[in-house]
């Protein structure tokens, strides 16, 4: 993936830069992100849509990794930001992103979040049901203030993806269901709000996905109903944003299509509907995450303990797990490593890889070729860039890792590792009971 490959030394060199040398300086788990490859994921989807001539805005849905640094970098390479809460707007604006090019998500975002949003002005607000319509609208009102929003229908698709990140399905808890009615009585209302400026629809339909054809079935109903709502209402949205859910490659067994394909396939659609019902062309807005920062990122773990279980199999603990990453034991996701140290030995034995949390389905790997490992050894785990470190949590205890950014031979720290004063900061001893009594 990206810049990696074998160095002089035969180890892992990402970005310019020695993995082994990394471990050693920062320690492991260490969470290492190749920039280069970030930017090139960036400008590939921006270029697409360049080629094209179509007016865009690539967000990205900064939930994949958010941090100040990472933040800076999107702002660097020009793209626009959605953020899903108080605290993924919170960072955004401490880094100094221009809060109008901020999207924010959200099936239910509180008032606290929504007024925030309003302080900041930020770009837009993607509005996910009446509830939020209406405070929304109230909230404006009482500031005499005025929004762009976009309103988030669910067209029916279903995307073969992982169950649980399926969200453009009927039954989904996202969004107004465009095939009941919902969305029109939403649009209505939103129509008939003084402060409410519908900037566009939105739809979303899954995660990690690898046909174009629910990405443009959903732009072809939606197109069909904004032609409806052509007539009956006079409204046409000067954006129609399709979300994110763009595919990447995890294992060989992966094959995601490139972001031109997605994106093109996309405007090709948009373009056929829109001209066949005689509409315009609206400005196309995507909002990938994964597929930005996922393979970009890769964890660097020293080799612990092992057990093997005669005939069945052998464990190869590792000094993290699902702490760091909790993808495995949420989703059954798959992934590959190589010992970062030797990545081109040879493969001497299949081995599972396990964390070190005290849960039986903490396993970051099932049945991974490699060389014989002991405990000089360092696994490099790939494609762990997107909700990897934004899922991170400190089951156990466990300290959450560094990150490190890796470009052209150069390292820089981006997010410190947490210690045990960080994990105790917000205890309050308990008190004698005599004294709360008193
Ligand atoms: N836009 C909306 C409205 C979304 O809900 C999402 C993801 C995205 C964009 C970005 O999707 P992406 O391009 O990253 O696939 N934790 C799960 C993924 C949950 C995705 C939720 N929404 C995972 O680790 O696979």
């Amino acid at each position: 993936h990206g810049t990696s490959k074998v160095n002089q030394k035969g180890h892992l060199e990402i970005g310019g830069v020695d993995t082994v040398e990394l471990a050693e300086k920062y320690g492991t788990p260490l969470y290492v992100y190749d920039v280069e490859l970030i930017r090139n994921r960036a400008r590939g989807f921006k270029n697409t849509f360049e080629k094209l001539a179509v007016n865009a805005q690539v967000a990205y849905a900064s939930k994949a990794f958010s941090s100040i640094a990472m933040i800076n970098l999107v702002n660097e390479e020009g793209l626009s930001l959605d953020v899903v809460s108080g605290g993924e707007l919170y960072t955004a604006i401490a880094a100094n992103f221009p809060p109008e090019r901020i999207h924010f998500h959200g099936n239910n975002k509180s008032k606290e979040e929504l007024e925030m949003a309003l302080h900041y002005q930020i770009g837009c607000i993607v509005v996910d049901n009446f509830y939020e319509l209406e405070l929304l609208d109230q909230l404006c009102k009482e500031r005499n203030q005025n929004i762009s929003i976009l309103l988030r229908v669910t067209p029916g698709i279903e995307a073969h993806t992982h169950d649980y990140i399926l969200t453009g399905q009927e039954d989904s808890k996202f969004g107004y269901d465009l095939q009941n009615g919902q969305a029109d009585i939403a649009l209505e209302k939103a129509l008939a709000s003084k402060y409410l400026d519908v900037l566009g629809i939105h739809c979303h339909i899954g995660s990690q996905i690898f046909e174009t054809t629910g990405f443009v079935l959903a732009a072809k109903k939606i197109i069909q109903k904004l032609a409806s709502w052509n007539k009956r209402y006079s409204y046409f949205p000067k954006v129609l944003n399709l979300g994110g859910g763009f595919g990447i490659r995890y294992t060989v067994d992966d094959a995601p299509l490139s972001p031109s394909v997605y994106v093109s396939e996309i405007i090709h659609e948009v373009r056929e509907q829109t001209s066949l019902l005689g509409l315009n062309m609206p400005e196309i807005w995507i909002e990938p995450g994964r597929s930005l920062v996922g393979e970009a990122g890769t964890t660097l773990y020293s080799v612990g303990s092992s057990k093997e279980v005669p005939n069945v199999r052998k464990y190869i603990a590792v000094d993290g797990g699902m702490s760091d990453n909790i993808r495995p034991a949420l989703y059954e996701a798959k992934y590959e490593a190589v010992l970062a140290n030797r990545p081109n030995d040879k493969v001497e034995e299949t081995v599972s890889i396990a964390g070190k949390c005290c849960e039986s389905g903490d396993m970051l790997i099932w049945d991974l070729p490699l060389p014989k490992a002991d405990c000089s050894d360092i696994l490099a785990v790939f494609c762990t860039g997107a909700y990897g470190y934004s899922m991170a949590n400190n089951y156990n205890r466990i300290p959450r890792p560094p990150v490190v950014f890796v470009e052209s031979g150069k390292a820089q720290l981006v997010i410190k590792r947490e210690t045990y004063e960080d994990i105790i900061r917000l205890d309050m001893p308990l008190i004698e009971r005599s004294v709360i009594e008193t």
